[in-house]
């Protein structure tokens, strides 16, 4: 088994450390971690193998023992890495199609829905949104909703979304929840910047959810079409804005319209081979919650097998791995 991730932007949190630790526990299972840059024009790799307990203090150790590898030697991938897709992602993605490797996600799936721009098919579970592929349409988009997010369609991490504000022709933006009075001209370039540098060219235009701050972004995570489990992710306290796992995270179960959300979402999932997901949702003036984000490529959930240790999520992961690798072999 491979594991594609970025080596050297994993955190202390990262749940690249749960899985590889399941992983070589099993017997028989050989693990193998490598990067997107790793592969060479004839489809050979330099992977490290990974023999022993790794830890984010003992990750150097993952350099210890490298074996070059045929992308066919493997039997499955397990791509987790963060957006956006890189060049070299482009193209391990594609050559993983050309020579049938089988992955978790499928590299088709991560083409697909792998930008921000794919919500455009569920209109009635997002907030209010535009998307937009023209800064003057962008701009017209953002006087229309007045205060709104704007994100770059294959952002993550909290880059590429801004809190802008507009009202009679002039433009804000908000810095430490400060709002601030900014120039057409440098919005523009802001929104031009996010549309010439995003794969597919697009930008959205949210409305900006009051509520989402206070209560948090929920974080739905879906194995195979179902829910495994879901957990409340704070903000940042100055910027508002949820980024990574470490502010904090309490349990929060799926209520009933979540579970009705993810049934509207799971022919998307399964139609497009993702069988590991996780999606974001916002909190509106309503109670009601709202769909910001569908995550195909690294489905974060650094704390849901800590608010939630009985779920067994490295276990369930694995076994998800390896019944498919087993399916594929046979
Ligand atoms: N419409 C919105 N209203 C209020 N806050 C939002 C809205 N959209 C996003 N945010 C905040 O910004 C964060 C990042 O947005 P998100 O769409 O999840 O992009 P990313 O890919 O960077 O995680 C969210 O976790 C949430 O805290
Ligand atoms: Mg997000």
């Amino acid at each position: 088994m491979g594991i594609v991730t970025n080596l050297s932007q994993l955190d202390e949190q990262d749940t690249f450390f749960l899985f590889v630790n399941e992983a070589i526990s099993r017997p028989n299972l050989k693990v193998f971690v490598f990067e997107a840059c790793d592969l060479d024009k004839n489809d050979f790799l330099e992977a490290k193998q990974i023999t022993e307990r790794v830890s984010f203090k003992s990750r150097a150790k993952l350099q210890d023992k490298k074996a070059i590898m045929s992308l066919t030697d493997f039997d499955m991938i397990f791509l987790k890495k963060d957006p956006p897709i890189t060049k070299n992602y482009e193209r391990l993605l594609n050559r993983l199609i050309a020579k049938k490797v089988p992955t978790v996600n499928k590299p088709q799936g991560l083409f697909k829905m792998g930008t921000k721009t794919y919500l455009k098919n569920f209109p009635k579970l997002t907030p209010r949104t535009y998307y937009a592929n023209t800064v003057s349409d962008a701009l017209k988009f953002i006087k229309k909703i007045g205060n709104c997010m704007i994100k770059k369609s294959d952002s993550s991490g909290g880059y590429g979304v801004k809190h802008v504000y507009s009202k009679a022709g002039l433009f804000y933006e908000f810095k430490h929840r400060k709002k601030t009075l900014m120039s057409k001209e440098n919005l523009s370039e802001i929104i031009d910047k996010y549309i010439k540098n995003s794969v597919d060219k697009t930008i959205l235009v949210v409305e900006y959810l009051l509520s989402a701050p206070k209560r948090g972004d929920k974080r739905v995570v879906i194995l195979e079409g179902e829910i495994l489990g879901s957990y409340i992710r704070l903000p940042d306290k100055e910027e508002g804005v949820c980024v990574c796992g470490n502010n904090g995270a309490a349990l929060c179960p799926p209520s009933k319209d979540d579970i009705k959300m993810v049934k509207t979402l799971k022919p998307h999932l399964i139609k497009n081979g993702i069988e590991l997901a996780a999606l974001d949702l916002l909190m509106c003036k309503d109670g009601l919650d709202h769909l910001s984000e569908i995550n195909v490529f690294n489905p974060g959930f650094c704390n849901l097998d800590v608010v939630h240790n009985k779920l067994n999520i490295g276990k369930r992961i694995v076994d998800m791995l390896c019944r498919k690798m087993t399916k594929s072999l046979n």
